[in-house]
């Protein structure tokens, strides 16, 4: 850039930055995308590896978003360029969130801790907010961490943003109240709903989840966001056939009769599916589509990606066929806590549209 032009150098940069974040994100998912499409996911589902591979990709990991950080804060003219960040990633090319042993000391720390123990066990650390036995990461892997399974890494850059599902923009409080309203089946719980606006809660959980997502880039749909969406199954819903396919491959751990398995403490070590405890009619899980894309990337766990997508299809539709508790907006008898097992469909449970 010559002096002549010195007075357009902020507009040049700001088009300059545009054009780099917009590389970015077209090689990230150029390269999230290979990697789901040759089933390289399904393979390497990092089970395998070697104790001394693992210790050794960690520390890789830490050691770019280290010189991330040392980049950022020698931003500026006379330091780093934008465009030379790098970004932390797993051998599978997902970004990769910091490791426990990378958070921060201090009170930021300690709100994230907060967050992390309330995501892992919101009946403990939530309790007046939550209605059924699940926590935040039976649906979102590997504490908010593991790809395709919605992960809070990914979500972190996106909000606020408009969701056409509720007709309006929805902060990360908004969708973590979704999360407890339907998902955790708050109107069961101690107070009846999910926690107040403004709630410490949300601080915490905000906390933790804007922590995992160090070092990835802001208001980019990342690769691994969410669960992978399928294609219209092929064969029409099949009880009979939906029915063998849960008892030979989910059972085992979640029962036959879907209500999940609890250890001596009665602490669940295998979640609920269906029944009292589960989520309630409301929730994105009670979508047949969403669960089916979530189990197929996702169950049996340690066996991600083992299922047909027709026998993903087959067993969402028929975890979702089972009674739950009722989605709290079509509740008109305070009474009448458990829906009606509908027919399951490929775009929802009912008239009324999931709501996370
Ligand atoms: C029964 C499963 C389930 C449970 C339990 C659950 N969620 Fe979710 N959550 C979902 C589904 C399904 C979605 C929508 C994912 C999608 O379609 O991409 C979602 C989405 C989210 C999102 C937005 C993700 C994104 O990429 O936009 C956040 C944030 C979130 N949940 C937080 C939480 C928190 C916090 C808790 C615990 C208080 C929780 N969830 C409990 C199923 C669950
Ligand atoms: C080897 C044991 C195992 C098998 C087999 C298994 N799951 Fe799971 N499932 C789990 C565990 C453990 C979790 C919670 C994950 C966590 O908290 O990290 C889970 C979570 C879930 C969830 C989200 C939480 C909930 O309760 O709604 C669904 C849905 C689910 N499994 C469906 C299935 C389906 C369908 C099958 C059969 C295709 C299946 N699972 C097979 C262990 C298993």
């Amino acid at each position: 850039m010559t002096q002549d032009h010195h007075e357009e150098e902020p507009h040049g940069k700001t088009v300059r930055r545009w054009l780099y974040a917009g590389l970015g994100a077209v090689v990230l998912l150029a390269g999230g995308t290979a990697v789901v499409r040759t089933g390289a996911v399904p393979r390497a589902l990092g089970l395998a590896q070697a104790p001394g591979a693992t210790q050794e990709a960690d520390a890789r990991k830490t050691r770019v978003r280290e010189t991330f950080e040392e980049d950022i804060a020698r931003l500026g003219p006379d330091g780093v360029e934008l465009a030379s960040l790098s970004i932390p990633t797993d051998a599978k090319g997902y970004f990769a969130p910091p490791l426990e042993s990378e958070m921060p000391d201090g009170e930021d720390g300690a709100s994230i801790r907060r967050g992390r123990d309330i995501f892992l066990n919101p009946g403990a650390n939530a309790t007046d907010y939550v209605g059924n036995a699940l926590a935040c990461a039976n649906c979102h892997l590997n504490a908010g961490r593991l790809a395709n399974a919605a992960p809070m890494w990914a979500a972190s850059g996106v909000y606020p943003k408009y969701r056409s599902k509720n007709d309006q923009i929805n902060t990360m409080e908004d969708r973590i109240t979704g999360c407890f309203t339907y998902s955790m089946n708050a109107q069961d719980g101690p107070t009846g709903g999910p926690p107040p606006q403004g709630d410490p809660i949300y601080k915490d959980v905000e906390s933790y989840i804007h922590w995992l997502a160090t070092g990835a880039p802001n208001r980019v749909d990342l690769p691994g966001a969410g669960y992978p969406a399928l294609d219209e199954p092929a064969m029409a819903y099949d009880e009979t056939r939906a029915k063998a396919t849960f008892d030979e491959n989910c059972s085992v751990c979640h029962g036959s009769d879907g209500q999940g398995r609890q250890d001596q403490n009665g602490r669940y070590a295998f979640p609920p599916l269906w029944g009292p405890h589960s989520y309630n009619g409301g929730a994105g899980m009670s979508r047949v589509s969403t669960a089916a894309g979530f189990i197929y990337a996702n169950m049996p766990i340690g066996k991600p990606y083992s299922l047909t997508e027709q026998e993903a299809w087959d067993v969402a539709g028929y975890i979702n066929a089972q009674d739950r508790p009722i989605d709290p907006r079509k509740v008109t008898d305070a009474d009448a806590p458990v829906a009606p097992a509908g027919p399951p469909s490929a775009s929802g449970t009912g008239t009324v549209v999931p709501a996370n």
